[in-house]
């Protein structure tokens, strides 16, 4: 039996379930479920949550525009993620909803914890607000007067609200950061939270008005609870929290709370100070990880290139993707989601180490063997060596665990899968077979093999649970369970009926699999419709004022002090004018003329680098590069 060591409660951040899921959250819950499954193996009790968070402004405007209720809208979307968690095999042992009766009621009564302890108070902001992001925003905290999160532009706002004073846990935070370098991993995100504390925390204001889809403050139902207050609180209201008290005295507090790097603020500067004022423990480490990006950039519903995890699933598998996203990427660091790359390590780590491994094992034990795993008989070269290696795998893997490096502890596992290939090569069976008076050498060889590949069966569980079970079952151990302490020993086996099954992963035409992965994406699936992530919406009023005209564009040349400027002289009509345009990288100034444009044509002239441009051109904009919007109307006419 493997030894009992205490608890262990680890999170994901809970998702907006605004549409689908891509690849990118599937990495955030597969590393947890990894590290969940490795925890219980080795003898925790763990408890793994996940969940929705529902509620806020973005969401609401997401079901408006598809003509259902909030409710409605978010039950239909959290079904499918809770299915894609089902086919992924995650382990939860809780799913939270910021919906739910429970997670609602708790959140009303930590409001007033916090309210009854003096650090919540009514006042007026004023500030600017990013609607995306659901974030007020400082003047000097924009980046060029836009969002620092998200880029975007942001508008002034005011409104009555409840506020949280933060400003009196800065020096608390500043201390957490100071004097517990485990807090928050990796490091390089720690001096980053640790120099925005150290610029001075204003007070947090944690209720809306203009918008009604969220939990109703207590004190007053006319605003709602700011949406992160509502999400952050899901990690004890789901223990319970503060009503009952079993779980959360149990679990809380957490050990770790796996998040994006990019809500790593809200984990290390809000949520503990919330925890503060409510007078519980914080959470004793907060992992930032990287990002999973394309190679044009991000994966954006908006640009329609995510990347669906049901579609590489349906056609390789839950075992194979998880390995993957486990495998390549470095924790902490962002990563180049590529078909190439993935399709790659799947063909060399998956179907040839160890698919030939499992499968050359299983059918020489039947061949030489009669089918059962023999003893070990008479020993030869290279045994020890692959002992040595089998038998210091498993505290390797625990060491790299510790430190969230998964992609290092599955190194480790293929160490020995590699080495016990190379250990077939080495004792050659099929030329020991050749003499009957080698047999009980070829039992030794067999027996080891049979050793090795069980070992891995056990180290590979937390990560590819149906592939361990698949080869334990082909090995003849599919009655005894999985423990994790089988992994130090060697010689545990002998007597077991062997029996080979399909290829565990099939190998993969890399050619013909790129080119239909390649017509896949960008379709987000045949019949996805995923709402847009637009602007905040305008009136008609607003877009009346701008009077788009025709041109066509008679000259165009380089600006003389500016290499991304183009200038063009722009025919409308009567008037030719001079319209200067930041696209030199995407064309060739040649290529322009000619072209008829659409002009915004009463915008205010502006220099800039010393020439005036009179007027805008609109183009398409791929992120990349920008394509003139081009008519067949003549010039000088309207564009309504
Ligand atoms: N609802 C908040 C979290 C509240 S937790 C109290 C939220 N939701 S989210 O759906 O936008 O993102 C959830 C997680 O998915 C984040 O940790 C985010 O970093 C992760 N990812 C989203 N896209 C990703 C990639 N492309 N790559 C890796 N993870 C990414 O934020």
């Amino acid at each position: 039996m493997t030894e009992k060591k205490g608890k262990y409660y680890i999170t994901t951040p809970i998702y907006y379930p605004s549409s689908n899921l891509h690849i990118g959250h599937t990495y955030c819950t597969v590393m947890a479920d990894a590290m969940a499954r490795f925890k219980r193996l080795s003898g925790y009790d763990v408890r793994f949550l996940t969940g929705t968070d529902e509620h806020g402004q973005k969401l609401q405007a997401a079901a408006e525009k598809a003509g259902m209720t909030p409710q409605a809208y978010v039950d239909n979307v959290v079904a499918g993620i809770k299915e894609l968690w089902k086919t992924m095999e995650i382990s939860y042992d809780d799913f939270i909803r910021t919906t739910e009766p429970r997670h609602k009621e708790r959140v009303q009564r930590i409001f007033m914890k916090m309210y009854e302890n003096g650090d919540i108070y009514q006042g007026e902001y004023e500030g600017m607000y990013c609607t995306p992001c659901e974030s007020f925003w400082t003047e000097s905290q924009l980046h060029d007067g836009n969002c620092p999160d998200c880029g975007r532009p942001v508008q002034k706002a005011k409104e009555d609200a409840y506020f949280f004073r933060l400003s009196r846990y800065e020096q608390k935070l500043i201390d957490l950061f100071e004097n517990n370098p485990e807090f928050l991993q990796p490091e390089s995100r720690r001096n980053e939270m640790l120099s925005f504390v150290r610029q001075g925390l204003e007070d947090l204001c944690i209720s809306r008005s203009t918008f009604n889809w969220g939990i109703p403050v207590p004190l007053n139902d006319k605003h709602v609870i700011y949406v992160w207050l509502d999400a952050l609180s899901n990690y004890i209201t789901a223990l319970g929290y503060p009503d009952e008290t079993e779980l959360y005295e149990t679990y809380w507090p957490a050990d770790v709370h796996l998040v994006g790097k990019e809500i790593v603020r809200f984990h290390t500067v809000i949520w503990p100070a919330m925890l503060m004022s409510m007078g519980a423990p914080l959470p004793k480490q907060v992992l930032g990880h990287g990002w999973l990006l394309l190679e044009g950039g991000k994966m954006s519903k908006s640009k329609g290139n995510v990347v669906d995890p049901v579609k590489l699933i349906e056609r390789y598998g839950i075992d194979a993707l998880k390995y993957f996203l486990l495998r390549e990427y470095t924790f902490g660091q962002d990563g180049i989601f590529t078909n190439e790359v993935m399709l790659n390590r799947m063909n060399y780590d998956l179907a040839n180490d160890l698919g030939n491994l499992v499968s050359r094992t299983v059918s020489m034990i039947e061949k030489y063997c009669g089918g059962t795993v023999p003893e070990s008989k008479v020993p030869g070269d290279h045994d020890e060596e692959l002992k040595a290696v089998a038998t210091a795998a498993a505290a390797k893997v625990e060491a790299h665990m510790d430190r969230f490096s998964f992609n290092l502890a599955l190194e480790e596992i293929w160490v020995l899968i590699r080495r016990t290939n190379k250990y077939i090569d080495e004792t050659s069976p099929w030329v020991l077979a050749k003499d009957p008076a080698n047999q009980e050498r070829l039992d030794t060889v067999m027996h080891n093999l049979a050793e090795s590949l069980r070992i891995v069966s056990i180290l590979i569980n937390p990560f590819m649970a149906a592939t361990s079970k698949e080869i334990r079952k082909q090995l003849g151990l599919w009655f005894a369970e999985v423990e994790w302490q089988d992994s130090f020993v060697f010689d545990a086996m002998g007597g077991e009926t062997v029996k080979k099954g399909d290829p565990i992963f099939p190998r993969l035409d890399i050619e013909k699999e790129l080119a239909e992965l390649e017509a896949m994406i960008g379709t987000g699936g045949e019949d996805a419709n995923i709402p847009l992530e637009l602007k905040p919406a305008i009136e008609y009023d607003d877009f009346a004022k701008i009077d788009f005209r025709v041109g066509t564009i008679l000259k165009a040349e380089k600006h003389p002090k500016a290499d991304k400027l183009l200038v063009f002289q722009v025919k409308m009509g009567t008037e030719t004018r001079q319209v200067i345009s930041g696209v030199a990288e995407s064309f060739k100034p040649e290529e322009a003329v000619g072209r008829q444009v659409v002009v915004v044509a009463n915008l205010k002239p502006r220099m800039l680098r010393g020439m005036e441009s009179k007027g805008m051109l609109l183009f398409a904009d791929n992120g990349e590069r920008c394509e003139f919007v081009t008519t067949t109307a003549p010039d000088g006419e309207t564009v309504s």
